[in-house]
């Protein structure tokens, strides 16, 4: 992949996109309010560079909405032919091709990209929902480790409703967090959930007051940057291989990944 360069102020607006980094907390902030924070392909790309360029520094990542929707999901102008913030939708990238969806798959492969990074062992992201979050912006908040959800919150998988599937990275989350029955009944009706249903299916780390949004996840932010880095990132390492792993293979990680620490610790008091 060509060496990416951070983003600048302008180049974000132009994707909805904020960015705030201090020290080791980066806030995003999806930043279209008029249209509900409604993303393009363009906002999906321009995650992607975030996560490529963010600060070594970075540990923390949290994402949120500007004003009082998280977000209303794809822009959609995004399913006009045409082109849409100077680059081509879906629609025209197929009758760009019409015998050929490999460049349809490779535009769909780099949105992917904007949400497959969030996970990462080197960092921790968490999703600040207010309001609707909607079709790629469920997926958004389900691409994050931890939701803290405003009792405003309200979760909808849209995408089947309008004959589409979740492309965005969110069907693996959503099963794995609602099990897979509750994940089809969520899907097919589309329907909306709201903050406490949300928190009794899994959905949110924690459900709080609107006014208490940004207090809780500084809160959480703080604890998250208590514990030490390094260990921090061993930590999260095991456990997103501990669903994949027989119990043998994970012990047998956890025995490798403790020796790393305390390799670290005995050479840092010597
Ligand atoms: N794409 C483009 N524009 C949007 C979108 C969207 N997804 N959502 C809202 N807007 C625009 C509206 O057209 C409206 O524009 P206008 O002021 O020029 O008329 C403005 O945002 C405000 O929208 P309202 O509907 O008036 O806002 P409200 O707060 O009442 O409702 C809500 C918000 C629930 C998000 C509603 O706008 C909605 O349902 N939007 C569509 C959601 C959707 O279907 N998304 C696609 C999901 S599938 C996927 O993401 C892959």
């Amino acid at each position: 992949m060509a060496q990416m360069t951070t983003p600048t102020a302008e180049e974000l607006a132009a994707s909805g996109l904020g960015l705030a980094v201090d020290g080791a907390v980066a806030r995003i902030t999806l930043s279209r309010p008029r249209r509900r924070n409604a993303m393009t392909g363009r906002t999906w790309t321009m995650l992607a560079r975030i996560g490529q360029t963010l600060p070594e520094a970075v540990r923390i990542v949290v994402v949120g909405g500007a004003g009082p929707t998280f977000s209303s999901g794809i822009d959609l102008d995004m399913f006009r032919p045409g082109d849409i913030d100077g680059e081509p939708t879906p629609l025209s990238l197929l009758a760009d091709h019409p015998d050929d969806t490999a460049p349809l798959e490779r535009a769909i492969a780099e949105y992917q990209e904007g949400f497959l990074w969030l996970r990462r062992a080197d960092i921790v992201s968490v999703a600040a929902v207010r309001g609707h979050a909607i079709g790629a912006g469920f997926q958004l908040a389900l691409s994050c480790d931890i939701r803290v959800l405003s009792d405003t919150a309200r979760l909808c998988m849209k995408e089947p409703a309008l004959g589409l599937v979740p492309d965005l990275t969110g069907t693996k989350p959503l099963v794995e967090l609602v099990g897979v029955n509750r994940a089809v009944e969520l899907c097919l009706t589309a329907r909306t959930i709201d903050a406490e249903e949300a928190a009794r299916l899994r959905l949110a780390e924690q459900v709080v007051a609107d006014s208490e949004l940004e207090p809780a996840v500084d809160e959480l932010v703080a604890q998250l940057l208590a514990v030490p880095a390094d260990a921090a990132r061993a930590t999260k390492e095991l456990l997103l291989q501990a669903g994949r792993n027989d119990l043998e293979t994970q012990a047998r990680a956890e025995r490798a990944a403790q020796l790393a620490r305390l390799v670290a610790m005995a050479g840092a008091a010597r």
